[in-house]
């Protein structure tokens, strides 16, 4: 406990993160979830993955009454229709993934060892088009996202499970991820550490800042602000555009790497997606 202290501290007065620390993807887990639990004594997994709305008692109740009828619940419908509707040669994404498709979600990202790089289910979805004559979707918006809350919702309640092998280049990528989630971005130097972990559960400009472990069990989600449900990546955007930096670009090595990383936080957590989020 001492050591993630200190190690917190030292941060403070680094321009550029350094690594937590080079012990590894397993240690640091656990590193990162005691401090939490310092931070966050009395926090259930049922906090964790209520994010903000633990930190507010009126926002809390409009969720859930929103809640009430979930609004991602016409987007599953549609993402199922669409998951099953066979390609132009009678193949289907069933045929492209592991079980069918039903209940991996919780498994992505994966490193791909074959192919040396990280693999969101999002890839996967557009790998299979195109193996059978599809063009891929975009990434962000419309049947894509769909498609993940279908296939998010056959793992509704499995936890999330963010393998990285013992190979060099996939312990890199978590690496990597790592490196962009301490980055500082913007003309204000703002890293995701900042907000989501040194801060978290306090409030900038109105609203309360959820922590980092939690978040990525609760995507695809759904946002009143977009109208839509929405990708992970899209949420990682919005958050570097709102500290006025250029983001990274959706499906990039970079971004993809940080959904590995970020996503790995919330490992052993009840995968909650889709959620419904302001
Ligand atoms: C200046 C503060 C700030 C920084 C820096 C920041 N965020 Fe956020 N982020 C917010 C706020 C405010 C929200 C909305 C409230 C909440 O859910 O925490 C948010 C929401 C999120 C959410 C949605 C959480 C949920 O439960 O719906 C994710 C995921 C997220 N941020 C990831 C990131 C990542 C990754 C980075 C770094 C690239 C980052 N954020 C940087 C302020 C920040």
């Amino acid at each position: 406990m001492n050591k993630v202290i200190l190690v917190v501290v030292y941060l403070g007065f680094m321009g550029t993160f350094p690594m937590l620390s080079h012990a590894g993807p397993d240690e640091d887990l656990k590193a990162y979830q005691a401090y939490f639990k310092q931070q966050f004594p009395d926090f259930k997994d049922s906090n964790y993955l209520m994010g903000m709305y633990n930190f507010n008692d009126d926002k809390r109740r409009q969720w859930e009454e929103i809640m009430e009828f979930p609004p991602y619940e016409f987007v599953i419908e549609k993402g199922e229709r669409l998951f099953n509707t066979p390609f132009p040669n009678g193949k289907s994404y069933a045929d492209c993934l592991e079980n069918g498709g039903t209940g991996i979600a919780n498994t992505y990202p994966r490193f791909d060892l074959q192919e040396g790089r990280v693999r969101t289910l999002s890839m996967e979805l557009n790998r299979c088009r195109e193996k059978n004559g599809a063009k891929p979707l975009g990434l962000l918006k419309g049947d894509l996202p769909a498609i993940l809350a279908y296939l998010a919702e056959t793992s509704r309640g499995m936890p999330i499970d963010i393998q990285v092998a013992d190979d060099p280049r996939a312990l890199a990528a978590y690496e990597d991820g790592k490196r962009i989630y301490f980055t500082r971005r913007g003309p204000r130097g703002f890293a995701c550490y900042h907000c989501h972990w040194e801060t978290a559960g306090r409030r900038i400009r109105g609203n309360e800042l959820s922590p980092a472990i939690g978040q990525a069990a609760n995507f695809p989600a759904y946002r009143s602000k977009w109208g839509a449900l929405g990708p992970i990546q899209r949420r990682y955007k919005g958050c570097m555009k709102n500290v006025g930096a250029k983001p990274l670009k959706a499906g990039s090595a970079g971004m993809n790497n940080l959904e590995y990383f970020h996503r790995r936080l919330s490992n052993g957590l009840p995968s909650n997606a889709p959620a419904a989020r302001f």
